[in-house]
């Protein structure tokens, strides 16, 4: 069978944060609460003239090249934060870069998890026609009530990955174990800007979620736990991925015996210091453990739990290609956060939650350190621009 999996991988994140330490003295709770019980450090916040189509389309430009942009045949875009009811926001990306007319754009749409839908949606469709290249992008802003307990894990961000045959950076294997179960542990009906969220529930399902995928992906004979090194799971702030490993080990007995919490470590650096970013949360993840693991994983086996909720849930395993590194774009992703901005409480709160929401007609300042940014909503139409200071923001996004 042809090998298919993820051929390049691009992250991004709005190029301003805010420190959680400054939360937590405003909220009056003890900053080791958000930095170590939590286990966030900063939030990524998205200037007003950034939504999910901009973080997309900053994700997406630096794997473009003459072949990818010949190739697809497909795009996928996956978010819980969609800009209109009926336009893909993948239509969007498309004419912001020009991608080529010859294929077909759509939206996924279920919580945190759609980005794994369409990852196997485009490793099948690979698998069935191997010429051919497929993207997906997972792009969201988390957001969360003022003053809620979810505030502190609020984020945005945006991932890009080519899905191709003979791929450069990690094999998807095909084997993977399903669990969907309604329930209303986080939801967000359309007039809502904010979501809904039962936070301890929601930690319930998705524990019970990971053991009954995982117990599915053990039924369909996927590969066996003493052969995987690394784990990724969805990682809605970094304290999650911890109960995950707990939850996993237990349900996996001995043939996890070899697996501790280095196994994970390196995949919560970037989500540590973004937040939650829904959709593109456990591939930011992914990113942050091939960039940022001292070892060479060429050859290794990772573990991978995808969660939305709602809820469904997925365990499934990946192999990392010998030579990845050469492909990888660790430098850029660095940089990209090293660049970043401190802003204050205030412009935290202006932006997060009163611009950046609203939907209303308007003309947008430049604010963004991005490539491309909203630049008005006219007539109720999103206009979307190239940012001027092209030369200025190519070091925030290489
Ligand atoms: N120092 C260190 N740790 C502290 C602390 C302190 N001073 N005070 C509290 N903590 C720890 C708690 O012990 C707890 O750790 P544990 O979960 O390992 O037991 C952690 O910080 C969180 O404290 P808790 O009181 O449970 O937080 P909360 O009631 O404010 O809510 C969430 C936490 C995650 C439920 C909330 O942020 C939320 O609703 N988030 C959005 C939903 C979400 O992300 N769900 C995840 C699954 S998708």
């Amino acid at each position: 069978m042809t090998t298919v999996g993820i051929d390049d991988i691009s992250i991004y994140s709005p190029g301003f944060f805010y420190p959680l330490e400054d939360l937590a003295h405003r909220h009056g709770v003890d900053p080791a609460k958000y930095l170590y019980g939590i286990g966030q450090e900063q939030m990524a916040v998205p200037s007003p003239d950034e939504d999910i189509v901009t973080m997309a389309a900053n994700a997406v430009a630096p794997v473009l090249t003459a072949d990818v942009r010949e190739r697809i045949s497909t795009v996928i875009f996956a978010t819980e934060s969609g800009v209109d009811q009926s336009k893909s926001a993948g239509m969007f990306v498309h004419g912001v870069l020009g991608l080529n007319p010859n294929c077909r754009v759509v939206e996924f749409k279920q919580a945190c998890y759609s980005a794994t839908a369409g990852l196997q949606f485009a490793c099948d469709l690979v698998r069935h026609r191997p010429s051919e290249k497929v993207l997906v992008i997972a792009s969201d802003i988390a957001r969360y009530e003022r003053n809620s307990e979810g505030e502190c894990t609020q984020g945005a961000g945006a991932v890009a990955m080519v899905i191709a045959k003979n791929p450069s950076l990690v094999e998807i294997h095909p084997q993977s174990g399903l669990f969907s179960l309604d329930v209303m542990d986080f939801w967000r009906p359309n007039h809502r800007d904010a979501a809904y969220v039962d936070g301890k529930l929601s930690i319930d399902v998705y524990l019970r979620s990971l053991r009954e995928s995982y117990a599915d992906f053990c039924r369909k004979d996927g590969m066996p736990l003493a052969a995987i090194e690394k784990l990724c799971f969805h990682q809605p702030f970094t304290k999650m991925s911890k109960k995950a490993f707990a939850a996993l080990r237990e349900a996996a007995g001995a043939e996890a015996d070899h697996l501790d919490e280095t196994s994970y470590a390196e995949s919560q650096a970037y989500g540590r210091q973004i937040g939650n970013t829904y959709a593109a949360s456990l591939y930011i993840a992914l990113a942050s453990l091939l960039d940022n693991c001292a070892e060479d994983l060429g050859g290794r086996n990772i573990g991978l739990f995808s969660y939305g909720s709602g809820s469904v849930g997925e365990f499934f395993a990946a192999t990392v290609r010998q030579g990845y590194r050469r492909r990888l774009r660790t430098r850029a992703h660095r940089a990209l956060l090293a660049g970043r901005r401190e802003i204050d409480y205030a412009t935290y709160v202006a932006w997060f939650y009163n611009s950046a929401k609203s939907a209303e007609d308007r003309v947008c300042p430049e604010e963004t350190a991005g490539r491309y940014r909203l630049a008005a909503i006219d007539a109720q139409r999103r206009v979307y621009a190239a940012a001027r200071n092209l030369e200025l923001n190519a070091a925030a996004c290489p």
